[in-house]
């Protein structure tokens, strides 16, 4: 991109910076224990920080700022594998060169933010290369958002406006949609709004079930009929097509073109949250790889993109006044943004033969032989798609699970946990991951499982 202040000097010298950064950064590329002296420092700080935000860590991580591909540096030196990403985010592995470059283009700018009053180029371009994406859909407009959640908010007034004054949604079971004062209530899990009063007209229902999916449609739309016949009509489904917080539960074409079709017939609009999904199933958005390019009206985005926003058709196009905001994100995060999409797009990634298939099939047929063999009865279940990868250990419980994460963080494997009875380990892996990261990751585990279980 070619924004901002330009000179033969400037770009020769942004070559050089660049060259520099990323050798650097490529020294730190194979896990390692931390400095003795320095464990403290973690410790320190992250004690102040704990006082600053009101409340602890999960883990004892605090970044160096230093990190490649799948590794991550601490500040007491210890290098890890991150296999978190930051909750999906970092989806191109640590100092990838795309990320540098956008970094450095971006500082030839003259400011840090960007907004809706007076746009930059930067947001048109990624907002035009977006909806190239969605070309087979009838998805024609994106807005930026500060947020996933607040992607979301703007997805329910968009559906609330058009449908004004029927406001009810249907969400799923075991559905996670953001922590704002509309999302939380769209989240199935009532332990995330303790306390909180009740806005939103929202009623879950069941999501498939991979234990019984010749009937998982029809049970969903029993449970959609029986709410329309009660306290009908919705407004529109909301659905994550791979359902995170669930520990990646997630169903089959057949299942969502059924269940979507339904809900067409009966006038909902179709809101997809694909904050956690984009870029990380075997097509860009996991709409696409299901074929819901003709059901869909709105689907959101954030996370890997490096920035957040909503996808929308001309008929939910609100009127001026709903949606508006001061930022469209930094100039860094939609540089970024724009790098990744062109990157994975252009790149062997998606399809049947791409690397997020080649990702999933090694995990999945690794962490299998490993619950057939040395840890039969120590690794059970096994599943996920793409590079959102789970598995349940020992009884599935959240506190042998959380045991089991923490010595795996401890032995270089950074991880997280997902759902309620059963709780998985959860990973959202970088795509930078090679053959033989994946093979030490596997002994890590096993390592892990053997020590824990
Ligand atoms: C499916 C889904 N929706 C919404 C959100 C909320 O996004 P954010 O945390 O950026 O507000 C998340 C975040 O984890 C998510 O996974």
């Amino acid at each position: 991109m070619n924004y901002g202040v330009h000179s033969k000097n400037i770009e020769t010298k942004i070559d050089l910076l660049f060259s520099e950064i990323l050798q650097e950064q490529q020294k730190i590329n194979s896990i390692q224990e931390g400095d003795e002296d320095k464990k403290h420092l973690i410790e320190g700080l992250l004690a102040d920080f704990t006082d600053f935000r009101g409340r602890g860590f999960f883990y004892n991580y605090l970044s160096s700022g230093k990190g490649h591909g799948p590794f991550t540096q601490l500040v007491d030196g210890s290098v890890k594998y991150d296999l978190i990403s930051a909750i999906g985010v970092n989806l191109l592995g640590h100092s990838h060169p795309l990320y540098i470059r956008a970094h450095l283009e971006s500082t030839t700018s003259d400011v840090v933010m960007c907004g809706n009053l007076l746009p930059y180029q930067e947001a048109h371009q990624l907002s035009k290369q977006i909806i190239g994406q969605v070309k087979e859909s009838r998805l024609k407009h994106f807005w930026f958002s500060g947020s996933g959640s607040f992607a979301n908010d703007t997805a329910l007034k968009m559906i609330w406006q058009n449908k004004a004054p029927n406001y009810k949604i249907l969400a799923f079971d075991k559905a996670f949609a953001g922590r704002s004062v509309a999302t939380q209530e769209l989240t199935h899990n009532p332990a995330y709004r303790d306390g909180m009063p009740s806005y939103i007209e929202v009623d879950h229902i069941p999501y498939f079930d991979y234990q019984n999916p010749e009937e998982s449609a029809n049970i969903t739309i029993a449970a959609m009929e029986e709410h329309f016949q009660e306290s009908g009509p919705y407004a529109a489904i909301m659905m994550e097509l791979i359902q995170g917080e669930g520990g990646f539960i997630y169903g089959t074409k057949e299942y969502y073109q059924k269940v979507l079709s339904w809900a067409k017939d009966h006038n909902l609009f179709v809101w997809i949250d694909e904050i956690q999904t984009f870029g990380r199933t075997t097509e860009l958005f996991a709409f696409q790889m299901f074929e819901l390019d003709k059901y869909v009206d709105v689907v959101t985005v954030g996370k890997a993109l490096q920035c957040c926003g909503v996808l929308f058709s001309d008929e939910l196009n609100p009127k001026p006044g709903l949606i508006a905001g001061t930022f469209n994100g930094s100039l860094v995060s939609l540089n970024a943004a724009s790098k990744t999409i062109r990157y994975l797009s252009e790149g062997n990634f998606y399809g049947p033969y791409g690397r997020v298939k080649e990702l999933e099939n090694a995990f999945l047929s690794s962490l299998k032989a490993l619950s057939h063999k040395s840890c039969r009865n120590k690794i059970s279940y096994c599943g996920g798609i793409g590079t959102m990868i789970s598995f349940e250990v020992g009884d599935s419980s959240k506190e042998i699970t959380v045991q089991f994460i923490k010595k795996l963080y401890t032995n270089g494997v950074v991880a997280f946990m997902a759902g309620n009875n059963p709780t998985r380990v959860r990973f959202l892996l970088p795509l930078c991951l090679t053959d033989q990261h994946i093979s030490e990751i596997i002994s890590i585990i096993e390592k892990t499982a053997l020590e824990t279980l």
